[in-house]
């Protein structure tokens, strides 16, 4: 990798990553958040950079590096709002950011105010859109998409399953649960998953080494 980083090799890709977790929006002051850092995305973006990839970054939390385009957005449809106009020109798409599978119904123009009266609130939730699956969808043959899968069980099981209904030519599965892996913290556990072909484990390691060895990985293939 040091030579291929030296010869810049994803000089003229068009890279987009998706990082951190998706804001849902219920009133002015609330929103409905999950773990998510950022951190997984961001360093698939700043290895893409180094190599020489013409990056954009569509994150929801401050990206604390530059060097490449960054918009920042909070919520999943904000996220597909932007994926829309930018994946016909782009070459290479890894959706590492946390989309939140539900939005609420109606988001408040005001403060919710409490109610003395009533001890429990509800917020009723409806289902985002599948980013990954739908842009996936629009992919030619030569645009790549990566996708990631969150599991705390059956992990290859379950990843597989992503990667056959969302039309990714990649999977990376992590285990959540496991110490290590997965929600902010700066390293991850990943198994890497293509179709028709055997699953590559990789042991456990810096979030920036899972970024290079994913960006080899490509280069390579
Ligand atoms: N994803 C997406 N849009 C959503 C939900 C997920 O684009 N509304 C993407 C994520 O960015 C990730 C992949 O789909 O790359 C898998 O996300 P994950 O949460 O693991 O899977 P889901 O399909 O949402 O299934 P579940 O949460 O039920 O396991
Ligand atoms: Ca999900």
């Amino acid at each position: 990798l040091q030579e291929q980083f030296a010869e810049k090799k994803l000089k003229g890709v068009k890279v987009v990553v998706t990082a951190g977790g998706t804001k849902e929006v219920i009133d002015p002051v609330r929103f409905i958040g999950n773990r998510s850092s950022g951190k997984m995305g961001f360093a698939m973006a700043k290895i893409a950079r180094d190599l020489g990839a013409e990056v954009t970054l569509i994150t929801t939390v401050a990206a604390p590096f530059g060097g490449m385009n960054i918009i920042q957005i909070q919520t999943a449809d904000e996220m597909m709002k932007q994926l829309k106009d930018i994946f016909p020109t782009t070459d290479v798409l890894i959706m590492a950011a946390a989309v939140a599978d539900f939005k609420p119904v109606h988001v408040a123009d005001q403060k919710i105010k409490k109610n003395d009266d009533e001890d429990i609130f509800t917020i009723k939730l409806t289902k985002n859109p599948d980013i990954l699956q739908a842009i996936a969808a629009t992919k030619t043959k030569h645009q790549f998409v990566v996708g990631f899968a969150a599991e705390t069980q059956n992990l290859l099981e379950n990843a597989e399953k992503k990667l056959s209904k969302k039309n990714a030519d990649v999977i990376l599965a992590n285990n959540v649960a496991q110490v290590g892996a997965g929600f902010n913290v700066d390293t991850n556990k990943v198994t890497l998953l293509q179709k028709g072909q055997k699953p590559l484990v990789w042991p456990l390691m810096s979030k920036e080494d899972v970024a290079r060895k994913f960006w080899k990985f490509y280069l390579d293939k």
